[in-house]
């Protein structure tokens, strides 16, 4: 979740190439990737996340007006159709993460808010985890909605990603940085990052990494979150720290739980603001990630590259990117699907436009 602080505390650099991640010279593919607009929502609304589903529709998420999931059919087409799934309000206001348990079946978080206002915050101890099951339905656009589990303690439920060896079960992250009040922040003294396991059959759920800096804010780029986006791929759990610009993995057991010395590892460094990431498609190992107004290209090694938005020519492409993932059809594997929550990159605080929309890059001839 890229926060509104997030935004503004980065502008300085909008419009200005960053030094360590200018594109450099591709065997066999021009920098920025060619990409188009797939949809874009109502003014004031927000675009969080995104998951994509066995037959290649993506579903994404929204933070405001409400909580709702959207559908974006067939999305390799010229003129996807876009419908909305469900919306969630009768258990909240606001959703964060969607991540997919067992085939075509979702975890989503989110909680309510004060209002839809950008800086708006979350209500103390109403955080919600909700499944949306598209498995069991004769008509496969209609799921079957439920709560798994009310999250009083969490602080601000995140990224979902399930355990590869039971899909049942998730890692969720958690950290906030604008704390549960309903008049405007004075202490902005974020809350520490943590990790949760939650076993979507019986809701129950407990933090299984806590207590590392590696996933709180330094303030290194201001007022952010730092643990945000996760993944797990073999035996490790991945994330991005919004704030300090690295991604870390750690080592994790068949249960979630960190494998002693339970020590985080940097994968990369990049001197922007995370939100998210994916890998793939060619080379499993390439993470592919939405940082400050920008989507980034990770080597294995640690190389970073821009590939779109700020710090390449077509700077302003890539207001709030939010989410990204593939695509899941033989149309469209190559294809890098991003979704963001700005109509276009703020001049100031007082000039921001919420805008939800999905894009589609093509990393087509995309290599390190
Ligand atoms: C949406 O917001 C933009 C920028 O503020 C504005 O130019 C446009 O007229 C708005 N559109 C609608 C339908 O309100
Ligand atoms: C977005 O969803 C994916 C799963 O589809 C998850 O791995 C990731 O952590 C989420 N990111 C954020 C920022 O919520
Ligand atoms: C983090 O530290 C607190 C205070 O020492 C402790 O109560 C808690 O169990 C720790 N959490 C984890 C997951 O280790």
């Amino acid at each position: 979740m890229k926060l509104l602080a997030t935004a503004i505390a980065g502008l300085a650099i909008v419009g200005q190439p960053l030094a360590s991640a200018s594109p450099t010279a591709r065997t066999d593919v021009k920098l920025p990737l060619p990409q188009r607009l797939l949809h874009d929502w109502a003014n004031g609304s927000w675009v969080e996340n995104i998951s994509v589903r066995p037959n290649g529709n993506l579903l994404v998420s929204t933070s405001t007006p409400d909580g709702s999931v959207w559908q974006i059919k067939e999305p390799w087409k010229d003129q996807p159709e876009v419908e909305l799934v469900y919306n969630f309000d009768q258990w909240v206001d606001r959703l964060i993460g969607i991540g997919e348990t067992t085939p075509d079946k979702y975890v989503v978080v989110g909680s309510r808010f004060y209002s839809t206002d950008p800086m708006s915050s979350h209500v103390d101890r109403t955080f919600a985890a909700m499944e949306l099951d598209f498995s069991g339905s004769a008509n496969k656009d209609k799921p079957a909605v439920r709560l798994i589990a009310w999250f009083p303690d969490a602080h601000l439920l995140q990224g979902v990603a399930a355990l590869p060896w039971d899909r049942t079960k998730v890692l969720i992250s958690d950290q906030y940085l604008l704390r549960p009040r309903a008049a405007p922040q004075k202490d902005w003294t974020p809350a520490r990052g943590q990790v949760w396991t939650l076993d979507t059959v019986t809701g129950a759920h407990e933090v299984v990494f806590a207590n590392d800096t590696a996933l709180d804010t330094t303030y290194r780029h201001g007022y952010d979150v730092g643990i945000n986006g996760i993944k797990i791929r073999r035996d490790w759990l991945y994330w991005v720290n919004s704030d300090d610009g690295n991604i870390y993995r750690l080592k994790i057991d068949k249960t979630g739980h960190a494998v002693p010395p339970a020590k985080p590892e940097v994968v990369a460094f990049q001197d922007t603001i995370w939100d998210d990431f994916t890998f793939g498609p060619e080379h499993e190992d390439t993470i592919w990630a939405t940082g400050f107004n920008a989507i980034f290209a990770a080597s294995p090694q640690g190389k970073v590259v821009t590939v779109n938005g700020v710090g390449t020519s077509d700077n302003g492409i890539m207001p709030g990117p939010t989410a990204c993932a593939f695509g899941r059809s033989p149309h469209d594997r190559n294809i890098l699907y991003v979704t963001g929550n700005m109509g276009e990159i703020p001049v100031d605080i007082e000039h921001v436009h919420l805008k939800g929309w999905v894009r589609a890059i093509d990393t087509t001839g995309f290599h390190f």
